[in-house]
């Protein structure tokens, strides 16, 4: 549905993009939190943790000596060298430094940048949904068509393999896979990532995997990329960055791994989008990704806890439940019974709970009906949180 300009020199590809949804609660929050009011806030995927202090050093360091200049479009060398060795050690998988691997500003940036340079007018894309909306809404601007395969509660917000197939035709160009998932927390199983693989090599399409929450997993799963697979190194995009699992957010650093002639165009994109990533903040993540790990375990215990402490909670509360996600930091819990749209619903926890979640028709098909819900807040909050929301439901 396109919006209205915002002034008439917008280009019409731009009435594609609507403002966001989490935006909007966001704000709605902060209103109620200036009035004085107590607000548990769940809506952004921000970690409420700092980044660690040996990176913050690594990152001062690198500006006392001069590290202010263009760096590289496809990264400093020595980040690169990190990546490869990181990609190695938790993914199983080789890349050279030298021209398979591209430091991005952010997933974000990897992601427009990946989308824009693989996608023609009139290709197809296939992607699962509810989804983080970047994968939705960039597609759309370049004039590609999405395939959207909804994600299903009962399979635990899972990718399936026998879902994607049904999307498959000769106009394929590409899949996108967020797995663990955001806004569902759904992870994907081994023998989904395996027949799935099959099917692209059958039918020529590439793979655009998205790995940022690889190490919020819970309950024993395991994250795996699909580009360890048979035939699929060649035709896997694998995006991740600093930010979730280091706590990094506003340092903007993500970046990409394909085989040498993916990232040749990727790199062509990159260099008319970005030219690089902040150079002093690329010493940063060469710390994250050489330094101590200790911090991702830390922080992954804690949202372990939380999960759990939120599964338990609503699962108790009348009119709302949710499957237990097995990774990420969100619960995208099902509302369907308070008999509102997500939207109103949402209005609701705020009003009568102040808690701040942002509704599920936020992240596309598939999402009307849930509430995502980020516990990206301390437990004590989380507690206080739910405990107003179990009050408000009683009360309906
Ligand atoms: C699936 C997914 N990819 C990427 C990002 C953004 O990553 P970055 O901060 O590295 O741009 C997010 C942020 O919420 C996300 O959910």
């Amino acid at each position: 549905m396109a919006i209205a300009k915002s002034n008439h020199w917008e280009a019409d590809r731009v009435q594609e993009l609507p403002f966001q949804g989490t935006r909007k609660m966001l704000e709605a929050a902060n209103k109620l939190k200036a009035e004085g009011k107590d607000i548990v806030d769940m809506t952004t995927g921000r970690p409420d943790f700092d980044t660690p202090q040996n990176i913050k050093e690594a990152c001062k360091d690198a500006l006392e000596a001069g590290m202010v200049h263009y760096a590289s479009n496809y990264g400093v060398q020595e980040l690169r060298v990190a990546i490869a060795n990181k990609m190695k050690r938790d993914n199983g998988l080789d890349f050279s430094p030298d021209n398979e691997i591209m430091v991005t500003l952010g997933c974000v940036e990897a992601v427009s940048t990946a989308l824009t340079t693989f996608l023609n007018p009139g290709d197809e894309v296939i992607i699962p949904m509810p989804i983080w909306l970047n994968y939705a809404y960039i597609p759309k601007m370049l004039g590609a068509n999405i395939v959207p395969v909804l994600l299903r509660e009962e399979k635990n917000f899972a990718v399936t393999a026998e879902d994607i197939e049904k999307c498959i035709t000769p106009k394929t160009k590409a899949l996108v896979l967020v797995s663990p998932n955001n806004p569902t927390g759904g992870v994907m199983l081994e023998e989904d990532l395996r027949a799935i693989a099959q099917m692209a090599v059958k039918h020529d399409f590439i793979v655009i995997t998205d790995e940022i929450y690889e190490h919020f997993i819970y309950d024993g799963c395991k994250h795996i990329s699909i580009a360890t697979m048979d035939g699929m190194r060649e035709r896997t995009v694998t995006i991740n960055g600093v930010s979730k699992a280091y706590s990094m957010t506003g340092w903007r650093i993500g970046w990409i791994c394909a085989e040498k002639s993916l990232i040749e165009s990727l790199v062509r994109t990159h260099q008319y989008a970005a030219s690089c990533a902040t150079t002093f903040a690329q010493y940063g993540a060469i710390e994250a990704l050489n330094g101590p790990q200790e911090s991702v375990k830390i922080m992954t215990d804690e949202y372990d806890r939380r999960r759990k402490l939120m599964v338990d909670s609503i699962n108790s509360m009348p009119r709302i439940s949710c499957v237990s996600p097995k990774g990420a930091f969100y619960v995208f819990a099902n509302v369907k019974e308070l008999k509102m749209t997500s939207e109103e619903a949402a209005q609701f926890f705020l009003r009568e709970a102040g808690l701040a979640a942002v509704h599920g028709s936020a992240f596309g098909d598939g999402g009307e009906g849930y509430m995502r819900m980020a516990y990206t807040t301390s437990y004590e909050n989380i507690q206080r949180g739910l405990e107003r929301l179990d009050s408000a439901l009683r009360k309906l």
